[in-house]
């Protein structure tokens, strides 16, 4: 598998350190080479279709401040001719335009390349257009380390938190502002403790994203979409620093046992960023730059996690578990491949397969997204040929006859969609209902992830 750098800085060059020491797990899992084939900053770039030594483009960019040799003045122009599976996108975040990040991931999914960023710019401000476009091209976008670093939320929720109806998510997501809060909680004024914090390298030496709240809207705006399935961006999350926190707030606060602490909240209906009273003792009431989330879920109830929200190698960790599914998601294509020809030979149908229905007016539900998330993380879309995967736009696109009463399968009760414009005798449908589908019968199909398969 051939990957692209985006961004050669902190995290760019730890992700690099980190194929470097994790080659050799990575072919003996998958049996597969993973190689850098380009990487780009924010003024030269470097391409090797043979491979590029990770280690040494590390230390070149070290020794000369640059990672390769040729100026560029449009990435896109770099993009579009580099030769590589996967776009690793690394690049500033700007939470006002999406910054070069944005366009640097339209190019790569237009190409139909797989996509990972930790980059949240994008995801905060276009998420809807950006999942769309991956399934529309067939290809993956990943991202958990865009929210919370090390810190595993993402690919919880959607994977083993999947039966699980989401209420509400509660956290801790900018490690800055938990440092300067935590030093006021032992009487040092906000001043003081950022610049404290700058000193350490926990704070940049312009802090407004942190301070301000916009990092952490940022990550809210990604769990409203990502988990939640709801369509919002970065402005619609209501968002208030922590600026204005005097040490009479905080020692009010102790004085009855309480801490205050930056919290971003994610519901159906809440989109807040914050300082909130948290009682000490409180999962949420941790000291430090660590960063925590509490999910509430129906089944499970509230299960907390923690973890470092920032770092070289703590980020390039979240980067390394998105190549390893979409690793695992190629492998299952090459099976699925395999399969497909085998039983082929074998005379048997490789048509048949299930399709996932869902109304369009239901696509921006709650059910609906958390389908749309789970299956599009796990690199799926509605329909499995003999059990296996297959991308949906490719297969949707195609006529299909729905064969009513073949249900097989159904997300947790959701909200029921009522009778679905499908084929008659379908009978009520409701989200994430799954029915055996047979394609090439000449019915146009009438469900489908989001709107893609009608
Ligand atoms: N650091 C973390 O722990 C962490 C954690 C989670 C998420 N993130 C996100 O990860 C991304 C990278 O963070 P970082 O800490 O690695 O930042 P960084 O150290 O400032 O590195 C950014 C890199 O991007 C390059 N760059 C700038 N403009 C570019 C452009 N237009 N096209 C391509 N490359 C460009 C820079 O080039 P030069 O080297 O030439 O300046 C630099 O190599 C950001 O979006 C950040 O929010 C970081």
């Amino acid at each position: 598998m051939k990957v692209f750098i985006c961004g050669f800085g902190t995290v760019g060059q730890g992700f690099a350190e980190v194929l470097a020491s994790k080659g050799k797990m990575i072919k003996d899992r998958f049996g597969q080479d993973v190689s850098i084939t380009g990487a780009m900053d924010s003024r030269t770039y470097v391409c090797d279709p043979a491979g590029l030594d990770p280690l040494a483009l590390v230390a070149r960019k070290k020794e000369k401040r640059t990672v390769g040799d040729k100026g560029y003045t449009d990435p896109a122009e770099v993009l579009a001719k580099a030769d590589y599976d996967v776009l690793v996108e690394v690049s500033p975040t700007d939470v006002k335009t999406g910054g070069a990040g944005l366009g640097n991931i339209i190019s790569a999914l237009k190409r139909g390349k797989d996509v990972i960023t930790v980059n949240k710019g994008p995801l905060a401000l276009k998420y809807a257009e950006l999942t769309e476009l991956a399934q529309k091209n067939g290809c993956m976008l990943r991202f958990e380390g865009s929210v919370g670093g090390a810190m595993p939320i993402l690919n919880l929720c959607a994977e083993n938190l999947m039966g699980e109806k989401i209420v509400s998510i509660r956290g801790i997501f900018n490690g800055t502002c938990n440092y300067i809060l935590s030093k006021m909680d032992k009487g040092q004024p906000f001043d003081q403790a950022l610049k404290e914090a700058q000193q350490l390298g926990y704070a940049e030496t312009d802090p407004t994203n942190d301070i301000e709240g916009y990092d952490s809207a940022c990550k809210v705006a990604i769990l409203a979409n990502a988990v939640f399935g709801r369509n919002v961006t970065f402005n619609d999350i209501k968002i208030t620093g922590i600026t204005s926190i005097t040490e009479e707030a905080v020692s009010m606060a102790a004085s009855r046992n309480m801490v205050i602490r930056l919290i971003g909240e994610v519901s159906d209906s809440r989109l807040e960023v914050g300082p909130r009273l948290i009682p000490k003792g409180h999962p949420l009431s941790i000291s430090g730059t660590l960063n925590t989330a509490q999910i509430v879920t129906d089944l499970a109830g509230p299960v907390t996690v923690s973890g470092r929200g920032a770092g070289r190698a703590e980020t390039a960790s979240a980067i390394l578990s998105d190549l390893m599914a979409i690793l695992e998601r190629r492998t299952k294509g090459r099976d699925e491949e395999s399969l497909r020809l085998r039983h082929h030979a074998q005379g048997r149908r490789p048509d048949r397969g299930r399709l996932i229905l869902m109304r369009r007016q239901d696509r921006h539900s709650q059910e609906a997204g958390r389908l749309r998330s789970r299956l599009h993380r796990r690199g799926l879309a509605g329909i499995q040929p003999e059990g296996r995967r297959v991308l949906l736009p490719r297969i949707g696109a195609a006529p299909v006859r729905i064969e009513a009463g073949g249900l097989r399968e159904h997300l947790p009760p959701g909200r029921s969609s009522g009778r679905g414009r499908g084929p008659q005798g379908a009978g009520r449908m409701r989200i994430g209902m799954v029915l055996h589908i047979r394609k090439d019968v000449g019915l146009p199909c009438q469900g489908g992830l989001g709107d893609r398969a009608r």
